[in-house]
């Protein structure tokens, strides 16, 4: 086996940089961030790419073209993951990417093009609230109002750059707008069911799901669990509870959206007292912008409709927010191609999870090759699971697209 098991062993070692052992999480600039970030720059440079962070702490690693005026086609993924994550998450795409960099490289191989892979610090978004933090600065969507944002603990974005060894003011500098990047490609295990389904080892992805995130903040009064009549509360989590249903109940509805309530948070949080204040975070996902956009304004009236009943005070804003983005066409065909030479039938499926990649747009076209998920597709999970094989044939699917990529066209 040429990459599988090393790739696969690779991602074992990066599981150990986690805050939280024996669980998965990694987040954006802490210091498990930068132990991750170095042991890939060192698998980069063993590979042969010159590798170093950028500013905002993403890892590049180049690959270079002997014409060193020949455009640039990007690769990679994130290195962070989600609180309890799965260890292909994001991690796959680097390191397969890497993989085929070490073998172009032990053949004496060159590109017509610079082959730039990134580690991109910041895709899940669970420090900062904001998500795809790197890949949106590539992409030219950085909003520097983000440095000012904090974390639980209360560090700015911009004090963790300083402490990561990063450097917030240098943000434009990561831009790649408007440079001479002529595609982005992405490989990430599906996350999903579908591949497993069909019995398929790959697939063709055909478009990325939009998103936003809201941040709810609902206010009412604490008061004794004992002594307040049942009908003179103001309970805030009641009113937060029903909130959250409506979102679940208006996203079961309408086909094509899907809705989330990851965070709930309930203060004071005792046993005995009346919660009188609630936050909690909503996550919204559609192929269609036009529908996310309209479940939105459907969650904001009905909201406001149960706090008025309810007599709390609500307020709400959204954290995030993403537009679905469709893959290159000619790109896909590529992809199709390079699938296909390794025998296997070609399926092509939209992603209803966010990646680095639906940012890219942007910069240049866009291409996403999925691998098979184990488990029934379990992913942002610690069962989520890939074979040997499927990282293999993957890997090699991708080395035959960087090979045959014809950039003239
Ligand atoms: C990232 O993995 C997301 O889709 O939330
Ligand atoms: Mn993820
Ligand atoms: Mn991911």
């Amino acid at each position: 086996m040429r990459f599988g098991a090393d790739i696969l062993r690779q991602a074992d070692q990066l599981a150990r940089f986690t805050s939280d052992p024996p669980r998965i999480t990694r987040v954006y600039l802490s210091r498990e961030h930068r132990a991750a970030g170095e042991y890939l720059r060192e698998l980069m440079r063993a590979a042969g790419m010159r590798a170093d962070f950028d500013a905002l702490g993403n890892v590049v690693g180049r690959y270079d073209a002997e014409d060193l005026r020949a455009p640039v086609v990007m690769s990679g993924s994130h290195q962070d993951s989600v609180v309890d994550g799965g260890r292909y998450d994001g991690l796959f795409g680097i390191l397969s990417a890497i993989a085929c960099v070490r073998d172009l490289s032990a053949r004496g191989r060159r590109l017509p093009y610079t082959l730039e892979i990134v580690a991109f610090g910041d895709e899940e978004g669970v420090r900062f609230g904001t998500a795809l933090i790197g890949s949106k600065a590539m992409a030219g969507a950085f909003d520097p109002r983000w440095l000012d944002l904090t974390d639980a603990s209360g560090v700015s974005m911009r004090e963790a750059l300083v402490a990561f060894g990063g450097d917030p003011e240098a943000w434009r500098t990561v831009d790649r707008c408007g440079g001479n990047v002529a595609a982005y490609v992405e490989a990430h295990i599906e996350q999903g069911p579908v591949l497993l389904d069909a019995g398929l080892p790959v697939g063709v992805v055909t478009a990325i799901a939009g998103g936003s995130r809201l941040l709810v903040a609902v206010t009412g009064h604490a008061g004794h669990a004992g002594t307040v009549p049942m009908g003179s509360r103001r309970d805030a989590l009641a009113a937060a509870a029903e909130m959250l249903l409506e979102v679940e109940r208006h996203c079961e509805e309408n086909v094509g959206l899907v809705g989330t309530v990851g965070i709930l948070r309930a203060a004071p949080g005792a046993i005995n007292v009346i919660p009188g204040c609630v936050e909690f975070t909503v996550d919204v996902r559609s192929g269609d912008d036009e529908r996310r956009r309209q479940a939105i304004a459907a969650f904001e009236e009905a909201f406001a409709k149960i706090a008025a009943r309810r007599g709390v005070e609500l307020a709400s804003k959204t954290i995030y927010e993403v537009a679905a983005s469709p893959c290159d066409a000619r790109l896909q065909g590529d992809m199709a191609r390079a699938i296909a030479a390794h025998g296997v039938d070609v399926r092509r499926l939209p992603s209803g999870a966010g990646h680095d990649c639906m940012v890219f747009p942007a910069v240049c076209p866009t291409a996403m090759l999925f691998v098979r998920c184990g488990n029934r597709g379990v992913s942002h999970h610690p069962d989520e699971i890939m074979s040997a094989e499927d990282a293999e044939l993957a890997t090699k699917v991708l080395l035959h697209f960087f090979e045959h990529l014809d950039l003239g066209r």
